[in-house]
């Protein structure tokens, strides 16, 4: 049985990309597997944030967690920030890393823009700390969407060379645990963009506070194209969707995912329940079903949120373990290193 880390940031506007790509499978790890799960506020910063603003936010996250079904008296649950092996570790693994690795790092991009001699040097190492997150717990599986694959393979190169370096077989090759048929969550607004925090429109997510009429709206106004629902013919071989409709029906193949993922039946499944269906009528069942799985995360979240002595308990238990592992690693790490 191996140790499952992951992280979330607490930047504001969770949304069904989030639940769907990592919470989600966050809570169904925890039953066979030690967990440890983070709001890594450390990566926030690395874009400029409202301190006052980030504080809720932090708990904003952990109500997320908790709200979602992970269990605090079984998985952990701590902020990045509160244990200071993460920053130690990063450190020494920036000196690992090379830059040729971060040169290639496609979110960097992405998100210094056209701007980059403006980007903070945070966000530039910022998949140092990644890496720093997962091995200071020497974790071998990490939940996470699929656009943090590079990063993970990144995490893989720092704990491969430390260990070449140094001569030793200290830091575990890690996993990544991309899962489900919600891997990738598009934008409602076009098919063709991942859902992100930080889109402009907020049309184009459904967000974990949204209420039941705001999801039902969003999913109305949700783009698709003219034609029905297609019929399985739109699968390959291995019963996914096939090339030619991921390029030119990706709104439809988006809220697919989104019902396959939502209601655990696979693309098969629910391919042939709405074959040939009109988009009305599906929408109708989709919006059923999201309001039934996200109305009671939100309720929850609302109560957790309204007495935070419950989440600020659950967040100092969960440093002090979070310590306990990661302590003695930092320190064998930094005799490996040579540090008197
Ligand atoms: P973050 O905060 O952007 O996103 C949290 C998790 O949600 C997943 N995700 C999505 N999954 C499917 N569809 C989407 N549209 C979508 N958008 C986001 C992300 O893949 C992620 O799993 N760098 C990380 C946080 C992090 C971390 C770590 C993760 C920091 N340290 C160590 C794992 C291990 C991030 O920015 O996630």
């Amino acid at each position: 049985m191996g140790r499952v880390f992951s992280g979330v940031q607490p930047t504001g506007n969770l949304h069904l990309g989030n639940y769907l790509g990592a919470i989600k499978n966050f809570v169904s790890l925890q039953n066979d597997h030690e967990c440890i799960y983070c709001v890594v506020d450390m990566h926030a910063i690395t874009v400029k944030q409202d301190p006052k603003i980030l504080k809720n936010n932090i708990l904003e996250v952990a109500a997320a967690f908790v709200a979602s079904g992970i269990n605090p008296d079984k998985s952990v649950i701590f902020v990045q920030s509160q244990v200071s092996a993460h920053a130690e570790l990063a450190w020494i693994f920036n000196c690992v890393a090379r830059l040729g690795w971060l040169n290639r790092m496609t979110q960097f991009k992405e998100k210094a823009g056209k701007n980059r001699e403006n980007a903070s040097a945070g966000l530039y190492t910022y998949p140092v700390l990644m890496a720093a997150d997962i091995l200071a717990y020497h974790a071998t599986h990490v939940p996470v969407g699929d656009d943090q694959r590079q990063h993970l393979e990144l995490a893989r190169d720092i704990a491969q060379k430390f260990n070449n370096d140094f001569q030793v077989e200290y830091f575990p090759v890690t996993e990544p645990v991309i899962m489900g048929n919600a891997t990738r969550v598009m934008s409602l607004r076009d098919g063709k963009n991942k859902m992100s925090k930080s889109d402009m429109s907020d049309y184009s997510r459904l967000n974990l506070t949204d209420s039941a009429d705001d999801i039902s709206n969003k999913i109305r106004k949700a783009k698709t194209d003219p034609l029905p629902l297609p019929d399985l013919s739109c699968l390959d071989n291995e019963d996914r969707f096939n090339e030619d409709i991921i390029i030119n029906r990706p709104e439809a193949v988006n809220l697919l995912n989104i019902y396959s993922a939502l209601s655990n039946e696979n693309t098969k499944t629910v391919v042939s329940k709405f074959s040939e269906k009109q988009f009305s009528f599906f929408k109708n069942e989709l919006n059923q079903l999201s309001v039934e799985t996200l109305s009671p995360i939100t309720r929850e979240m609302r109560k957790l949120l309204d007495d935070r002595s419950f989440l600020e308990e659950i967040l100092n238990k969960g440093r002090d373990k979070a310590n306990s592992i990661a302590e003695p690693i930092l320190k064998e790490a930094k005799e490996i290193v040579g540090f008197y």
